[in-house]
């Protein structure tokens, strides 16, 4: 199934309530929130996170589809526990061992949580192979991670192909997340590469009408 996650990455504080509340009638599948820490990524985006995840639980049901961008993995998950959310994802490059991948994965299922793990532009998709079965959700980033309005990295979604591929081959039940850079024309390409799961910030949060821009980017042929 198609699922568009939008990302509340540029949300200005001002609109900020009004924004949720528009994505929230315009039926977003979940909000994406993008947690950084200025040491993963320049950029420190923790705070202001924080502040809007507490707005939208106060007003919306829509799942959270968390996404950490930050070095000590653990401290965001547990902050992020507390909220609820759907799905958890961090990425494989912010842990050192493989021991550590596993320990995440368990620590975030057993706290009844979904777990992504999420691949950087120039992480090889094989990478992750051996802990597919153990997860919900592989975020294929399709921008270098840490800022919004970027342009999508066509090559990534020669890993999504890949990714798809390899599932389908092993029988692994799995959800493929693009992210960056989705717009009406560069989902048509990550639908056809395998993706089912979208998040968009620009393309979204810019318009107008949210509704219509969630409604196109679902529609919109793969
Ligand atoms: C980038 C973030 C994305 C980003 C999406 O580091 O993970 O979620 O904000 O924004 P757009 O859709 O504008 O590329
Ligand atoms: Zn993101």
């Amino acid at each position: 199934m198609v699922e568009i996650s939008t990302s509340i990455l540029n949300v200005e504080k001002k609109d900020a309530m009004k924004v949720f509340y528009g994505l929230e009638v315009a039926h977003t599948d979940y909000f994406h929130i993008d947690i950084m820490d200025g040491k993963f990524v320049p950029k420190n985006t923790a705070e202001l996170m924080k502040e809007y995840t507490t707005s939208i639980k106060q007003m919306s049901n829509i799942p959270l589809d968390v996404h950490l961008m930050v070095e000590n993995v653990k401290e965001y998950v547990d902050e992020y526990l507390a909220f609820e959310p759907n799905i958890i994802t961090f990425h494989v490059e912010a842990m050192s061992s493989k021991e550590e991948v596993i320990n995440m994965i368990n620590y975030i299922k057993q706290n009844n949580v979904k777990v992504g793990l999420s691949v950087k532009p120039n992480t090889k998709i094989e990478d992750i192979y051996e802990y597919l079965p153990n997860i919900h959700l592989c975020l294929v980033m399709t921008v270098e991670p840490g800022l919004g309005g970027q342009k999508l990295i066509p090559e990534t979604l020669e890993k999504v192909k890949k990714l798809k591929e390899y599932i389908e081959e092993n029988n692994i039940d799995i959800d493929i997340e693009v992210d960056g850079g989705i717009n009406s024309e560069t989902i048509e390409q990550a639908k056809n590469a395998g993706a089912n799961i979208f998040v968009a910030g620009s393309a979204i949060v810019n318009k107008e009408n949210y509704e219509e821009a969630i409604d196109n980017l679902r529609n919109e042929k793969g």
